[in-house]
């Protein structure tokens, strides 16, 4: 896709650790063509110093791509964001949300949300070295700043500032003492109502909500108030979810895909990772497809048998096709609709 091409951020699946590497966003890009992806957070100074390929190869067709980069220091992020352009990535997002101990420690993630002149030099920094859009994707405060002024303020002052017209805001705050990653999702109260008034502040800015968006119900009702929706968690548990967002939300008329063409293009890039070699391993692509039969009779057994160790160990893809093969029987699906595999 160019740069012209690209549709609008009005639907994206949310960075997450360790989950939303290019094996996920393969599997995500099979069920929505228009949906941006995002990738894992990675470091700056992992992307400068470490292996490039390893951090930033992605496959083909996989675009829209966003790069969300961690770090605090200018030039780092500007070379790094030069590197993810170059690659290919089709925006690079600046993390100020991650409230993790080991995030801190490095004086960046959500505690950024407190300095945020360095913030907007680090915007500069990359929007200097790159031509794709640097967009940020931030909390609505820390610790116990509960006022709405607080997240107004940040953005307002990176508008100002900066070129940047993009806010990716993550509708809780980040307690950065006391909580765990994990309770920082959860613990912190949602508060929608501050982001819609970012857009009803900052009409010119794109705003884009995220936290707790489970149902496309919830994304219609929140597309009333904003310009998109960014959902994380349900997106992993539950890929099927995203299966009627190009019809829904992008006014496409193509079908959405069906379950079996899914799992043998899922079958065909498992098995051709596999026989690349370079220690590619069946278990690196299938522990993004568990959730994949949500709802479905059998999603237990699909589960069990995508994550059974001793299954796993022989890297035979077509443990994908069996395993579906117990699933499209429990539920009157066809289990060869792709032809001879
Ligand atoms: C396993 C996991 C890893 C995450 N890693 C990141 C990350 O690397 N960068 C980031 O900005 N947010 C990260 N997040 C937060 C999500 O992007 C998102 O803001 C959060 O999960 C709320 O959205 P949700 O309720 O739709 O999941 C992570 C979340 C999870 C569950």
């Amino acid at each position: 896709m160019t740069s012209a091409s690209l549709p609008p951020r009005r639907l994206s699946v949310a960075p997450m650790l360790d989950w939303t590497d290019t094996h996920y966003r393969y599997l995500a890009r099979q069920i929505t063509r228009y949906t941006w992806l995002y990738s894992e957070m990675i470091n700056a100074g992992a992307i400068i110093h470490g292996d490039q390929d390893r951090f930033l190869k992605f496959n083909e067709g996989e675009q829209p791509v966003a790069l969300q980069l961690g770090g605090s220091e200018p030039a780092d992020l500007a070379k790094a964001a030069k590197a993810g352009e170059n690659y290919g990535y089709n925006e690079i997002n600046l993390n100020c949300g991650c409230p993790s101990p080991r995030v801190q420690k490095g004086a960046f993630g959500a505690c950024l949300m407190n300095e945020v002149e360095l913030v907007a030099d680090c915007i500069k920094a990359m929007q200097d070295a790159v031509q794709i859009p640097v967009t940020v994707k931030h909390r609505i405060g820390v610790d116990r700043q509960t006022e709405y002024s607080t997240v107004r303020d940040f953005v307002g002052t990176l508008s100002q500032k900066t070129a940047c017209t993009t806010f990716i805001v993550h509708a809780r705050n980040a307690w950065l003492d006391g909580l765990s990653p994990k309770e920082n999702r959860e613990v912190p109260p949602l508060k929608y109502e501050y982001v819609y008034q970012l857009k009803r502040d900052f009409p010119d800015l794109e705003i884009i909500i995220n936290g707790g968006i489970t149902t496309n119900e919830q994304i219609a009702a929140h597309l009333q108030h904003v310009d998109g929706v960014m959902v994380g968690r349900e997106a992993y548990h539950n890929p099927m979810i995203m299966r009627d967002w190009d019809a829904l939300f992008y006014g496409s008329h193509e079908a959405p895909i069906e379950y079996a063409d899914l799992v043998h293009r899922l079958y065909r890039y498992s098995r051709d990772r596999v026989q690349a070699g370079g220690g590619a391993l069946l278990r690196h692509t299938v522990r993004h497809y568990l959730g994949l039969m949500h709802g479905l009779n059998k999603a237990r057994v699909w589960r069990r048998m995508l994550s059974d160790a001793a299954l796993l160990k022989d890297n035979d893809g077509s443990l994908i096709l069996q395993a579906w093969k117990e699933v499209a029987e429990a539920n009157g699906l066809p289990y060869e609709a792709d032809g001879p595999l």
